[in-house]
């Protein structure tokens, strides 16, 4: 069982493609206003959250909202697929300039599972080569993911992720 330790002030990011469970994961393990979701920021300036087109729009609200909550001092999961580096940065930028810790937390899953479970979502709408992109992205970043976290967690399959825990701790 991975025991993930977090600080009780700071930023999380979650990592994983379409159909890892981020959001499953953050539903389960954090309050609804800790999490700030990439999907509900991309409903709210286009009412639909599968409109590719709103993304620079829906990113700038994302990270307003971040940067406020961290500079009003509240914990704040980030549940976007994160597998960019260069999407990472733009946060982890944040999180610096408010002087905050980053955690991220891969959620590593098949290839197969994500794309069953995105099968069973009708309001998922994904063309067939995204997923396979996703997790490219997400191995061709994974070597320098150290040097980008102050702590980082790879749960790796589906039992690992649901058998996961959180503890927050103080002081770092
Ligand atoms: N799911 C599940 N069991 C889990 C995790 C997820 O049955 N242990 C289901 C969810 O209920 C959902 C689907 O798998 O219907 C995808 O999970 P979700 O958390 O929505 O995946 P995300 O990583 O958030 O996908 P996206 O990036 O597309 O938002
Ligand atoms: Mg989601």
């Amino acid at each position: 069982m991975t025991e993930l330790r977090l600080p009780e002030m700071g930023l999380v990011l979650l990592i994983g493609v379409s159909g890892s469970g981020k959001s499953h994961f953050a539903a389960r393990h954090f309050r609804p206003s800790q999490v700030v979701s990439s999907d509900h920021c991309r409903l709210v300036v286009a009412d639909d959250e599968n409109d590719q087109s709103a993304t620079g729009d829906a990113f700038d609200l994302l990270h307003h909202i971040v940067a406020t909550r961290l500079r009003r001092g509240l914990l704040t999961v980030v549940d976007a697929t994160n597998v960019q580096p260069k999407a990472r940065e733009a946060l982890l930028r944040i999180a610096k300039d408010h002087d905050v810790l980053s955690v991220g937390i891969v959620l590593d899953v098949p290839e197969a599972l994500a794309k069953a479970r995105n099968a069973l979502r009708p309001e998922r709408r994904l063309p067939d080569h995204v997923i396979p992109r996703q997790r490219r992205e997400l191995r061709r970043g994974m070597r320098g993911i150290g040097r980008e976290f102050k702590r980082h967690y790879v749960l790796d399959g589906e039992a690992e992720i649901d058998a996961a825990t959180i503890v927050y701790e103080k002081a770092w």
